[in-house]
């Protein structure tokens, strides 16, 4: 099969690698600007991470998408034929790190770490002891992720919720009643820029933000404005809307505002590698891959 990998800003060439190393013989292709017409005419399956616009309408034998992710909103553009299956990764060592990295931020906040970290700076012994905490938190998304960070922050003494869209509680009164809030959402057209000024209002004053899903679903001047009116105490952002953030980025200088660059956990090369090489074989046995997406509802 021809394979085109589409996997920047990540490097092509381990995928590559992994993918020969586990079957042999496909054709695989790296994606660069300027690929002829030609050279996409034939391909097969997609491996990636974001499709360029106009892209997959030069494709017209394309029988699969691939994600290199478990998000797949930056692959589900509007020239890819709705016939096309999409599929995900999923990986339950990259839902524990996320988990791991929301419970390590959570417990940061709650345990008022920041507090002590400037005390730090100014060399000043103060004790401002902290309870053991039972903060309200709420996960957004009961998903693959979200189930598995629940568990997680339930585990270490948060009083741990999860909310999603098909709940029966409407989003603002949830919020209201939630001392920290987890995005863990698929980014659709449903759920993009769900955390708006509207959203940090109903939280209650000093509640905390920590986004692990897509940058898109946080507004995040509303955000910002938030966070420097006191109404939230703070955000741990690994995700934003522009990745990679550039230098002038508001989003850095917010006292408050953590930002991580997209490292909370991801798939390794080889469970993308071995999930990717299962779904090729289905295929080539007639079969739909695995972890399909329901095109309809985006994730
Ligand atoms: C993601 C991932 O979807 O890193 O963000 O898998």
């Amino acid at each position: 099969m021809k394979i085109l990998l589409l996997t920047r800003p990540m490097p092509a060439e381990p995928f590559a690698r992994a993918i020969t190393a586990l079957a042999p013989g496909h054709d695989i292709v790296e994606f660069r600007s300027g690929l002829d017409a030609r050279a996409l005419a034939d391909v097969d399956v997609v491996l990636g991470w974001q499709m360029p616009p106009g892209l997959a309408a030069r494709m017209p034998k394309l029988r699969w998408v691939c994600a290199v992710a478990a998000g797949v909103d930056k692959l589900l553009v509007e020239d890819l034929p709705g016939t096309v299956p999409v599929s995900r990764i999923v990986d339950v060592e990259q839902a524990e790190g996320i988990a791991q990295f929301v419970v390590l931020m959570a417990l940061r906040h709650a345990r008022a770490l920041p507090m002590y970290e400037a005390q730090q700076r100014e060399r000043s012994w103060r004790r401002q002891p902290v309870a053991a905490v039972r903060s309200r938190v709420t996960v957004l998304g009961t998903g693959a992720m979200g189930s598995v960070v629940l568990k997680l922050l339930a585990a270490v003494g948060f009083e741990a919720r999860g909310w999603s869209r098909g709940s029966a509680e409407p989003l603002e009164a949830v919020l209201a009643t939630s001392d920290i809030v987890v995005c863990a959402l698929p980014l659709t057209a449903q759920t993009q820029g769900i955390l708006d000024a509207r959203a940090f209002a109903a939280m209650p004053r000093g509640a905390y933000l920590v986004n692990v899903a897509r940058g898109g679903h946080v507004v995040e001047p509303d955000l910002i404005a938030a966070v420097r009116s006191g109404q939230l105490a703070g955000a741990a952002l690994d995700v934003q809307r522009n990745e990679p953030m550039a230098p002038d980025d508001p989003l850095w200088d917010v006292p408050g505002i953590t930002i991580t660059p997209h490292i909370a956990a991801q798939p390794s090369t080889a469970t993308i590698a071995a999930q990717f090489v299962e779904g090729l074989e289905r295929l080539e046995r007639g079969a739909l891959p695995g972890q399909t997406i329901d095109r309809e509802r985006g994730y």
